[in-house]
């Protein structure tokens, strides 16, 4: 938690202006683990999800969560949400600047 704020709050402050951040989802920390509350992967294999595309994001969650991508590890982790909470996450992740390297 204390390395994922403080890497939160560095983006926060070199971020230029954003629109009303989005709050924090409730479900954030089912993810944070292997992508990262800033949308940066944190495993091998998980792939960053920072800036990318709300329509893109909302329709991967739904994909894993049906199963048309079997992905367990991602299945497990979206198994449980509403398409209101899986909403949410994407719209977090999408609202997030992209890590500089994907620029
Ligand atoms: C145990 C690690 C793990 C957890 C927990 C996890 N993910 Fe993933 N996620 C992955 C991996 C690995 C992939 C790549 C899967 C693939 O090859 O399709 C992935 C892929 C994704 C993708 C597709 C990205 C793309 O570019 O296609 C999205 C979106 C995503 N995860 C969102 C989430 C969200 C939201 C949560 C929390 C509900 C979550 N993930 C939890 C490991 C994880």
């Amino acid at each position: 938690m204390r390395i994922l704020s403080t890497a939160a709050l560095a983006l926060a402050l070199s971020a230029p202006v954003l629109a009303a951040p989005p709050e924090k989802p409730a479900r954030l920390g089912l993810c944070a683990a292997c992508h990262g509350e800033d949308g940066v992967g944190r495993i091998p294999g998980a792939p960053n999800l920072a800036g990318q595309k709300l329509d893109y994001l909302r329709e991967a969650l739904r994909q894993y969560r049906d199963g048309r991508r079997d992905i367990p590890v991602m299945r497990a982790a979206t198994g449980p949400l509403t398409d209101a909470e899986l909403d949410r996450l994407a719209e977090w992740y999408s609202a997030l600047p992209p890590p500089k390297a994907a620029q």
